[in-house]
Parts: C-alpha cells; sequence; structure tokens
C-alpha cells in the first residue's frame, strides 16, 4: 500500500496524463494526487513549463511529492522533426530539470517513454537491455531522456501505441468514433497498442515497489493503427455510440502517410516490445487486447454519458 504517500502527475492536461490522474485519484493508493498544467487549462493543477527549472523546481519544493508520475512532452513525431530545439528542450533538458528537482525533494520518478527508441531491425521483440537506435527527432530525445532518469536511480517505462478513454470532448482517439465520418487511420508499422489504464496500473506499481531501471509495458496483440481503430470500432456498442447526439456513423479507410518537410519522417516498420520482464515480476498486472479495451471503454462512454444527461 501507498497509504499517506502523494503524487504528482505532469502533463495533466495531455491525453495520457489525464487519464492517469483520474485512475491514481479514483485508486485510492494516494492521500493526493496533484496534476500540472502548462497551455491548457487543468482544474487544481499547478502551473509548470517544464523548460522553465525555477518553476519546476518551485512545484516540486511546494508539493513535495513521493512519486512524480512523467507524462508532459512533445508526443508528436512529425512535431518534433519540425521543430528539433524546442523537442529537445522540452523532452531533455526538460527531464534534467525534473530529474534534479525530484532528488532534491526525494521524489521517485516514474518517466514515460516510447518504442520509437527503437528501429525495426529486431528479429525479435525488443528487450530492456537492447540497444536503443532511434530513427527520428522524437525517438532521440526520448532515449536522451532516458539516460538521466536512469542515471538519477529513476523508473523508465517504454510503451507503445497508448489508446484510453479520456472523456468525450478531449479524447484524440476516441472523438473519431464518437464523431464518425469517413476517418484516415495508418495501415503500415505495426506495434503492440497499450490500453491506458494498463500503462498507469503497471507505473502505480512499479513507484510502489520503488523499482528502478527500464520497464517495457505494452499490450499483448501486434497491430496496425488500422487494425487497432478497426477491432475498437467494431467492439463498442452501436448502441452505446447511437445515444451520443453527435454521432454519426463511423467510415474507417486507410490514410497514407503524410510527408514532413517534404520527407517522410522515418517510423520503425515493426517495432514489439517484450513484456516478460513486468509480466514476471507483476503477475497480477493486466494486459488488455484491443477487443477487452473497446468493451471497458464502451463501458465508460455510456456511464459519462448518461452522466450528461442526468440533472445536476
Ligand atoms: N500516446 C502514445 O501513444 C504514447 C506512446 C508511448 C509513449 N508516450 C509518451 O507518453 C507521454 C504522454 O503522451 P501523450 O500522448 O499523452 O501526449 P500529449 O497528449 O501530447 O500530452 C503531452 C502533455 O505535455 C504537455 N507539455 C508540452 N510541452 C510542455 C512543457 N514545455 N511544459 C509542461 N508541459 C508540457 C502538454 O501540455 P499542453 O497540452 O498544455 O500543451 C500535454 O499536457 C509522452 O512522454 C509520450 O512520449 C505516448
Amino acid at each position: 500500500m501507498t497509504d499517506g504517500l502523494t503524487a504528482l502527475v505532469t502533463g495533466a492536461g495531455g491525453y495520457v496524463g489525464s487519464i492517469a490522474m483520474r485512475q491514481l485519484q479514483e485508486s485510492g493508493k494516494y492521500a493526493h494526487v496533484s496534476g500540472t498544467m502548462y497551455r491548457k487549462h487543468v482544474d487544481d493543477a499547478d502551473l509548470m513549463d517544464i523548460t522553465n527549472r525555477d518553476q519546476v523546481f518551485t512545484v516540486l519544493r511546494e508539493k513535495r511529492p513521493d512519486h512524480v508520475f512523467h507524462f508532459a512532452a512533445i508526443s508528436n513525431v512529425d512535431y518534433c522533426e519540425k521543430d528539433p530545439d524546442l523537442a529537445h528542450s522540452t523532452n531533455v533538458e526538460g527531464v534534467r530539470n525534473l530529474v534534479d528537482a525530484c532528488k532534491e525533494v526525494g521524489a521517485k520518478l516514474v518517466h514515460v517513454s516510447t518504442d520509437y527508441v527503437f528501429d525495426d531491425k529486431s528479429t525479435r521483440p525488443y528487450m530492456e537491455f537492447d540497444t536503443a537506435r532511434p530513427l527520428q527527432v522524437y525517438g532521440k530525445t526520448k532515449h536522451e531522456s532516458e539516460e538521466l532518469v536512469l542515471n538519477a536511480g529513476g523508473i523508465v517505462v517504454r510503451s507503445s501505441g497508448v489508446v484510453g478513454y479520456a472523456g468525450i470532448h478531449d479524447d484524440k482517439f476516441m472523438k473519431f468514433l464518437i464523431k464518425g465520418g469517413p476517418q484516415g487511420m495508418y495501415n503500415n508499422g505495426k506495434k503492440c497498442f497499450t490500453f491506458a489504464p494498463d500503462l498507469v496500473a503497471a507505473m502505480a506499481a512499479l513507484a510502489e515497489k520503488g523499482a528502478s531501471g527500464v520497464y517495457h509495458v505494452a499490450g499483448p496483440e501486434k497491430l496496425t493503427w488500422y487494425e487497432y481503430a478497426s477491432t475498437i470500432r467494431d467492439n463498442i456498442e452501436e448502441s452505446v455510440l447511437s445515444r451520443i447526439p453527435e454521432h454519426k456513423q463511423l467510415k474507417l479507410f486507410v490514410k497514407e502517410p503524410q510527408a514532413v518537410n517534404g520527407h517522410q519522417v522515418p517510423r520503425p516498420e515493426k517495432v514489439f516490445l517484450d513484456t516478460s520482464k513486468i509480466r514476471r515480476e507483476f503477475p497480477d498486472l493486466k494486459f488488455h487486447t484491443a477487443q477487452e479495451a473497446a468493451l471497458i471503454m464502451g463501458e465508460q462512454i455510456a456511464r459519462d454519458y448518461d452522466i450528461q444527461l442526468l440533472p445536476v
């Protein structure tokens, strides 16, 4: 139990950060969970630009969290390629600030990284100790940040294609299901999609155990975005979706990869994370398939929609 402990979630307004915030608050494992925000407003969160060292130290000194779950980053692969300086200052120098501030206040840092630290040359799923060979700016910055966290005794959790339900209007993945209409999805590049609550549960378990080092956390299937999205669509009840007023029938089509500054940003064609380490050390953790995740997300959507219908 983490009774009496406190947690801080960076990037609480982001996709995975917002899911983590809610899940950690509802888990009952922490006496208090607070979040940080950047450009997007989040109720009760502290303003913290990760690139602003003073701001990072101010928030950490005030909150003095036991565990810090770090989601703030420039996570858009194409955007990192367009603005590598911003990607570096946020994804590397920002992490340096956080690592130093965590060290000062004695907080355990749990940092999310990515399968994009790897290329696609391995003939087997990548293990934690395999050599990183990132193909693009995003992967390079994330790999640099990993080194900073590991040198300070923190936890690096590499994940892949993280998808979860973050609320009807804020969710960049679910919005396409809810609003429907024609939607393009890439059908190249297979990966092990991860249900966001599984990632958050694993991060919390690692923090609770006081672990350190690298862990791979990913789902059990190897799919493209198109295949994953199709499975989600096929397994969320149309009867649930059709109760949402703005819902239109979804028509998925295969989207072609887009060029950035005249060239394709290199992405690994197939990158699979071997998750035997986390499964061995934490046999109670669950890693949902796309179909299982869809059923849970369908229930979450239905619940949220009912809440919106009821007078407060
Ligand atoms: N999503 C995935 O499939 C996936 C897979 C593997 C790993 N990850 C990792 O998971 C983490 C979260 O990803 P995500 O998909 O949730 O990304 P996201 O939705 O883009 O969220 C990123 C968050 O970072 C914040 N941020 C950006 N610049 C900042 C700065 N200078 N200071 C403080 N906060 C800043 C953003 O704030 P504003 O919104 O206010 O700008 C946002 O809250 C990232 O580290 C990413 O590398 C994601």
